[in-house]
């Protein structure tokens, strides 16, 4: 079985989660096996040690993304800054609003999370319509980052996020499809 694969059999679907017609991919059995868990760090830390895409800093996205990315962060040896959901960070922010699959949110960065020209890493768990990822590239630019590549572990494709992202001029890298 190729590592997609093996991953994606490590994703369970919750049908009409938390709403009636979602299928919500959950992530949860894939962490907790020890050796599927190391296989999808390992995959990731194999793509970003290499010099070309090495950031300077991992970014990931509240919740699911923290989960992956500080781990990918340790790894690489550089560090990591959390992008969460309004109200939860205690410094000066920055913020941006978006649209998600079922509702809307907000969400802020620490303003010297990054600093100008910072190669920044954005990570989290899916890619649905791409609106959190979006949202997440926004606040990093408006503080003069670069964000090198947007990472997750699923994409949802049906739900045009990524094609969105990509078409937007940013390079993107999941592993599973759930079409
Ligand atoms: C989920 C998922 C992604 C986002 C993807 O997060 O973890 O962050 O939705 O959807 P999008 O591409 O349409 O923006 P959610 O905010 O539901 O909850 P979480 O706190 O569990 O990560
Ligand atoms: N976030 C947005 N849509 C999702 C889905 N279908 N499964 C898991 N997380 C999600
Ligand atoms: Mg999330």
């Amino acid at each position: 079985m190729d590592t997609s694969a093996y991953l994606r059999s490590h994703i369970r679907t919750v049908p009409d989660w938390p709403a009636p017609g979602v299928q919500f991919r959950d992530i949860t059995p894939l962490l907790q096996d020890p050796k599927v868990f190391r296989v999808l760090i390992d995959t990731f830390v194999h793509r970003y040690m290499d010099p070309a895409l090495r950031p300077d800093v991992v970014a990931g996205l509240d919740a699911r993304g923290f989960i992956i990315g500080s781990v990918l962060a340790y790894e690489l040896g550089v560090g990591f800054v959390p992008i969460r959901k309004k109200g939860k960070l205690p410094f000066t922010t920055v913020e941006e609003t978006y649209e998600l699959e079922y509702g809307s949110a907000t969400v802020e960065l620490h303003t010297d999370a990054v600093k100008a020209g910072d190669r920044v890493l954005l990570i989290d768990d899916l890619i649905a319509t791409g609106g959190t990822m979006m949202a997440g590239r926004k606040l990093l630019e408006k503080l003069g980052a670069q964000v090198v590549e947007g990472a997750a572990i699923v994409d949802l494709p049906e739900l045009g996020g990524s094609q969105r992202l990509t078409d937007s001029g940013l390079s993107l890298f999941t592993l599973v499809d759930f079409a």
